[in-house]
């Protein structure tokens, strides 16, 4: 998907732990996605279960700046884990997770 789609989808609104709206905290952990840094692989993870009809179909990392700095395209019977090479000189990342039914989710911003 292209970066320009992707930002067509977080224009719909994007929610998170910290700021979750009007969703229950059960919901809005299921689809906020998590980072696990690890040198430059950034390792993101999210525990929404996938089916046919209701699936994460994307997950992407941005900068700070919000440029859009890898992201992957699932299908339903894929693993809502996903591994990025952050490039050299990020100083910090943010990731996000569209669901089919319930939108965008960010993570927390997190320093490299
Ligand atoms: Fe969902």
């Amino acid at each position: 998907m292209s970066a320009e789609e992707l930002a067509a989808l977080k224009a719909k609104g994007i929610k998170s732990v910290a700021s979750p709206g009007d969703d229950p905290e059960a919901k809005v952990v299921k689809h906020s996605p998590v980072i696990a840094l690890e040198g430059k692989k950034a390792t993101v993870t999210l525990p929404h279960p996938q089916a046919e009809d209701h699936v994460i179909q994307n997950i992407w990392i941005e900068d700070a700046a919000g440029t859009v700095l890898a992201s992957r395209t699932l299908a339903w019977t894929d693993a809502t884990t996903s591994e990025f090479e952050v490039p050299e000189g990020t100083a910090s990342v943010i990731a996000y997770a569209f669901c089919n039914l319930h939108g965008v989710y960010a993570s927390p911003e997190t320093t490299i």
